[in-house]
């Protein structure tokens, strides 16, 4: 376990998932609960939280400058990893998971340890589905696009209605923060928001507790630290779904 110093590993093997998807694998092990995140530090440009897609590889949407640098590496180069933080996913029970896309990235290790009996993937187009064989081999799988090119048509929160949530124990969700707070609302109704557990994505700076940045009103729950993964009885009445502080701490909309 490497608390607070990065540790150098090189990257081994690049995986394309989709065209905006990449899987970074390097020659370290971490030893992780499912859920559980580290901070990768981009030599030269900044140090991001990402979740561990397996005990040695990380899996990045290039969404700015730091993960476009992380685009721009190639197998031998080295970057900075520390932790893992945070708490992870409960352990036990019958799970539904709900991804949307590269949230889906902490709930494969869940599934891959043979934890999830249902698994809801929803993306915007069939070619941004990540993860699908892999998870199909281990759970049942069902797929929603935005556009229809794969599965169902519409949000995978549609998909929410076509399963029993009575029959699980724990409903573990990641993606984007309106998505999971649609699917906050409909465990809501369903009289079952305790049993969600939900992995926020917020802006990071130290990842341990420190500096105050990811921390979620009115509580001040810190995300890396209390988090990442919340139930949803708490994120009920919080800024969750509403706004999020950018890095300089403004609130933004999610
Ligand atoms: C616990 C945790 C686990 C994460 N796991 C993954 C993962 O497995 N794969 C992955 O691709 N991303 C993951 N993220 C999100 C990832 O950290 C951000 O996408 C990354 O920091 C963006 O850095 P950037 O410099 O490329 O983009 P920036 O230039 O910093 O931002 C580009 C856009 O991304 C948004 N953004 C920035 N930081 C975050 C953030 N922390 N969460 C959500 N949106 C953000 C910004 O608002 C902006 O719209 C995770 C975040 C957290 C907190
Ligand atoms: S990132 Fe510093 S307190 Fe969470």
């Amino acid at each position: 376990m490497y608390e607070e110093m990065p540790i150098g590993v090189s990257i081994t093997r690049i995986v394309e998932e989709t065209p905006s998807i990449r899987t970074f694998y390097f020659d370290h092990e971490i030893s992780a609960r499912p859920g559980q995140f580290v901070m990768v530090w981009v030599p030269g440009v900044d140090e991001i939280p990402m979740a561990l897609s397996s005990s040695s590889s990380i899996t990045v949407q290039k969404v700015g400058d730091a993960t476009a640098a992380l685009f721009a590496m190639g197998e031998g180069d080295v970057m900075g990893i520390r932790g893992p933080y945070g708490n992870g996913f409960s352990a036990g029970g019958r799970t539904l998971a709900i991804a949307g896309g590269v949230g889906a990235t902490p709930l494969l290790p869940l599934a891959e340890s043979g934890q999830v009996e249902v698994f809801l993937l929803g993306a915007r187009t069939a070619s941004e589905v990540v993860f699908a064989d892999r998870i199909r081999r281990v759970a049942r799988l069902m797929v929603a696009t935005d556009d229809g090119t794969a599965g169902h048509q519409g949000f995978v929160t549609e998909l929410v209605s076509r399963v029993d949530l009575e029959g699980f124990d724990r409903i573990c969700v990641c993606g984007p923060e309106v998505m999971m707070a649609a699917v906050l609302r409909i465990l809501e109704r369903a009289g079952c928001a305790g049993r969600g557990e939900f992995s926020l994505q917020r802006y990071m700076k130290c990842g341990v507790g420190l500096c105050g940045s990811c921390c979620i009103d009115p509580h001040g729950l810190r995300v890396c630290r209390d988090g990442p993964v919340f139930p949803g009885t708490v994120l009920l009445d919080s800024e969750f779904g509403r706004y999020a502080r950018d890095a300089s701490g403004r609130r933004q909309r999610v």
